[in-house]
């Protein structure tokens, strides 16, 4: 939510200043596309120059082009998602102070923001915009004036502001510097040879460096041409070891694809691949990649609750069929935000499980700390590495699955279940639920989904041509039972996400409760079928539920397993996926329905990368 790019140069000003940050923000757009702007700072001026717009960064890169800056020796730029005062050009970022001297951007939410700002006006300031942002960047220039430099200033304004916040800002007379500091929003600090980035993910400077180092809660950095250098709150020097990224720029970019999200639709074959990779060891134990909860610990957990937000809540309530099934041990999913308020019983005998791609789901931060607070066992399976629940949770197990560009999840999603899997199937061995050869029998299956999914990709053409066939429609409905419900809440999803369409996923069984009577002549509604093999199978249940919709005018899409001889007689049309076992299916039925989105969404002209109002990490509560 709202991106940020911070750069300073080997000394003299260039044009690289600018050329860095707005490649930067260009792969930050997902964070928020409400407006852009940036700040450059050259030695010989007064004030910062800045330029920003309203939209997306094309607009700015536009006015850029009509209206040049000069070169520069360091640079701040934004991607917006608003909070604070509509997008416009006034509340777009950077914001200004001083006169102009000084810039600041930021990423978050400043709760005590009306009081500093009551404060601020009583002394004579005034504010060119209705943003939280412009209140922190008087208040560091009133810090400035009291004699500070710009980094004490801003540790001292950190300690007066309360709220969520990653600030990033330049002083027209300590040309360079730039200083950041961050509470509970990300901020990355990337290591160059005679320059320096800071960036709110590592893929703003990925092309330049893959040397990065975090900070950590409430610190400050002061990036200059040759040194990096973080602050405690109380203004101590702070020792950082730098780390290296595992990925490349190559997987931050297209590839070929027309979108991200196409081209992260084909990723998700080696996203499980990668999730699985040497994670048992030779003694079963599943290797965690950060962090350790003793053993004892989860052989005496009496409850797992999953928090998450989006679709990594679906995700958990997917995993939830097979961590109860595998391990007899109660499974909850709850909504994080919804966790974080209700008072839950959880205590330490309660594993909580946080499911996060971005790892920065305000929500689901808090959801984790709460837990912990009550004494709970955090495992946090996330996919950025380094992001804040990853550090703040007891152990990680990261999701391999690569940047995830495109606002709405997909491949996060199959590494998701992947990885909760992978935490089953242990704590099923573990507690002597499942004896060895039942759990190398687990693993053998799961290794052979990767191929499959491929499978469904490469037969994806017929749920394409449906999609183009449908851009008219104004409603569709999902239904599935057991796996498939989480399975039917993600297809509803990304079709409401991207293709702005009017979309519900229901449990089958649910449908004479209430959503039946949504049906009508001509309605699409999407089965998901469960596979008609095995003792419990939920197949004829299902197909008597298809078989309703259709009695009362329903079209019916239905996606099935190959081999399945009867859903073809109670289907418009059947999506066949390979079979698999009953409970890995979602890893393959999911993927039919996020092409339909994609493709159902492009028919219609949409930004499938980048949908309206949206954004991909959600930093704020
Ligand atoms: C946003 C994104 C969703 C994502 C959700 C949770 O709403 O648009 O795609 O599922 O946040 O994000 P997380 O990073 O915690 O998985």
């Amino acid at each position: 939510m709202c991106g940020i790019v911070g750069y300073v140069g080997s000394g003299e000003a260039s044009a690289r200043a600018l050329g860095v940050v707005m490649s930067g923000l260009a792969r930050l757009e997902y964070r928020g596309y409400d407006s852009a702007g940036v700040a450059l700072v050259t030695a010989d001026r007064e004030r910062v120059a800045v330029a920003k717009k309203a939209g997306k960064l094309v607009n700015l890169a536009k006015a850029l082009a009509e209206d040049p800056l000069p070169d520069a020796t360091a640079a701040i730029g934004h991607t917006r998602w608003a909070t604070h005062g509509a997008p416009t050009d006034a509340n777009a970022h950077p914001h200004l102070a001083a006169g102009g001297r000084i810039a600041i951007i930021h990423n978050g939410i400043i709760e005590n923001y009306a009081k500093l700002r009551a404060e601020l006006t009583r002394d004579g300031v005034i504010f060119a915009s209705e943003t939280d942002t412009e209140v922190a960047g008087h208040w560091l220039a009133r810090e400035v004036d009291t004699g500070l430099s710009l980094t004490d200033a801003m540790l001292s304004t950190a300690r007066a502001l309360e709220g969520a916040f990653t600030f990033l800002a330049v002083d027209a007379r300590e040309p360079h510097t730039v200083v950041g500091a961050r509470r509970n929003s990300p901020l990355v600090v990337g290591l160059g040879d005679g320059e320096n980035f800071l960036g709110s993910d590592v893929v703003a400077f990925i092309e330049h460096t893959r040397v990065a180092l975090e900070l950590d809660q409430d610190e400050v950095v002061e990036i200059t041409p040759d040194g990096v250098t973080v602050f405690d709150r109380t203004g101590a020097v702070v020792v950082r070891e730098p780390y290296e990224v595992t990925w490349d720029a190559s997987a931050a970019e297209r590839g070929g694809f027309a979108t991200f999200m196409d081209k992260e639709i084909h990723d998700q074959p080696a996203a499980v691949a990668d999730t699985l990779r040497g994670r048992i060891d030779e003694h079963g134990k599943l290797q965690l990649d950060g962090g350790y909860i003793d053993d004892r610990v989860l052989n005496s957990v009496d409850k797992i609750v999953v928090v998450a937000c989006g679709t990594a809540s679906y995700a958990g309530l997917v995993a939830r069929y097979a961590i109860e099934h595998w391990c007899r041990i109660p499974v909850e999913v709850e909504l994080a935000h919804e966790f974080r308020y209700r008072d839950p019983v959880v205590g330490v005998r309660t594993l909580v499980v946080a499911i996060s791609q971005s790892g920065e789901t305000m929500d689901t931060i808090m959801a984790v700390r709460h837990a912990q607070q009550q004494g709970a066992n955090v495992i946090a399976i996330v996919n950025v590495q380094g992001s804040t629940i990853a550090r703040e949770a007891d152990a990680v197990l990261y999701t391999r699955a690569g940047p995830e560009i495109a606002v709405a999840s997909t491949k996060a999603f199959l590494a998701q279940i992947t990885a909760a899997f992978l935490l089953g199937i242990f704590l099923a061995e573990l507690r002597g639920n499942k004896f060895p050869d039942e759990i190398s029998a687990l693993l053998a299956e799961l290794d052979e989904i990767p191929a499959k999914v491929q499978r469904v990709l490469d037969t994806s053409q017929p749920i394409r041509d449906l999609a183009h066939s449908m851009a008219n429609e104004r409603t569709v409905l999902f239904l599935g039972r057991h796996v498939g419900y989480p399975v039917a809440l993600e297809g509803a999803l990304k079709l409401k996400e991207l293709a702005y369409i009017h979309a519900e996923g229901f449990a089958a069984g649910e449908l004479k409760h209430g959503p039946i009577a949504l049906v009508e002549e001509g309605q699409p509604v999407f089965i998901i079928l469960p596979s008609p093999n095995g003792r419990h199978s939920l197949h004829s249940k299902v197909i008597s539920n298809v078989q309703e919709v259709r009695a009362r005018g329903a079209r019916t899409f239905v996606i099935a397993e190959e081999g399945d001889t009867e859903a073809a007689d109670y289907a418009e049309q059947v999506f066949y996926v390979p079979a698999s076992p009953v409970l890995m299916a979602p890893l393959l039925k999911v993927v039919p329905l996020q092409i339909f989105a994609l493709e159902l969404a492009s028919a219609k002209g949409f930004d499938v990368d980048q949908p309206r109002n949206l954004a991909k990490s959600v930093t704020v509560e």
